[in-house]
């Protein structure tokens, strides 16, 4: 048994950590499912039908410029819901506009009230800052459906993310690639190349 109590521990002291900082209900941080996450909001919300969130918003950017993006959850309890957001890339910045449910804490983004569902749905729209050189990021995200009985029980949470190409200032804009993050680097060279070629052709001639 030495690892069940192990994990159990991990939850408990996850626990006592959260708790005094700030009651869940009113925003959860370090949670949307970034590697590393503590406050993953399936390890305490539980015992219902698990909703599906879905991230929606631009997966290629230019550096520095602005995307608008979209946490929908549907399905689950749905009375109200609660969210996280974060990215993996610390050159990259997230925001929301004022009086939207939204806060913003060591840039993650998370609600500041458990949300009613409208149109059954749960939303939370956000924007990204792509960092002002090419690269990729990804957003992390994670979306609660609570029963809005201020208590962890009778609720469902669930996890996605999306990558986003960050395409530098000069280049043209990439095809989308099916979502391989790791090939990030490729068209900086591409383009290095292809001027290096040039510049050699023009001195030649
Ligand atoms: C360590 C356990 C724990 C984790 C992890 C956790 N919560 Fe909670 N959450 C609670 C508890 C306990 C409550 C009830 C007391 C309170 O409001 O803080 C709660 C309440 C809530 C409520 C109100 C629920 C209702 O039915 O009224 C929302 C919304 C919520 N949390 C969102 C989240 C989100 C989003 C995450 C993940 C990013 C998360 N929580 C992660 C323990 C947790």
């Amino acid at each position: 048994m030495k690892f069940p109590s192990y994990a159990a521990a991990g939850v408990l002291s996850a626990c006592l950590l959260s708790a005094p900082a700030l009651a869940n209900s009113a925003g959860v941080i370090n949670g949307a499912g970034k590697p590393g996450s503590m406050n993953v909001c399936s390890n305490c919300h539980t015992q219902a039908a698990v909703p599906t969130v879905t991230l929606t918003g631009p997966s290629s950017l230019a550096a520095g410029e602005t995307g608008q993006y979209k946490l929908t959850i549907t399905g689950g309890p749905g009375l109200k819901g609660g969210f996280n957001v974060a990215v993996d890339n610390t050159a990259a910045s997230l925001d929301f506009v004022a009086g939207t449910g939204i806060k913003k804490q060591s840039n993650e983004l998370t609600h500041t009230a458990p949300k009613p569902a409208a149109a059954g749905a749960i939303t939370f729209d956000f924007s990204l800052v792509a960092p002002p050189s090419a690269g990729t990021v990804k957003i992390f995200a994670a979306g609660n459906s609570v029963n809005g009985d201020n208590n962890s029980t009778g609720d469902a949470a669930a996890l996605t993310s999306l990558s986003v190409s960050v395409t530098g200032n000069n280049e043209p804009q990439e095809e989308e690639k099916g979502g391989c993050s790791s090939a990030g680097g490729a068209p900086v060279l591409a383009f290095a190349l292809t001027t290096g070629l040039a510049l050699l052709r023009r001195r030649r001639s």
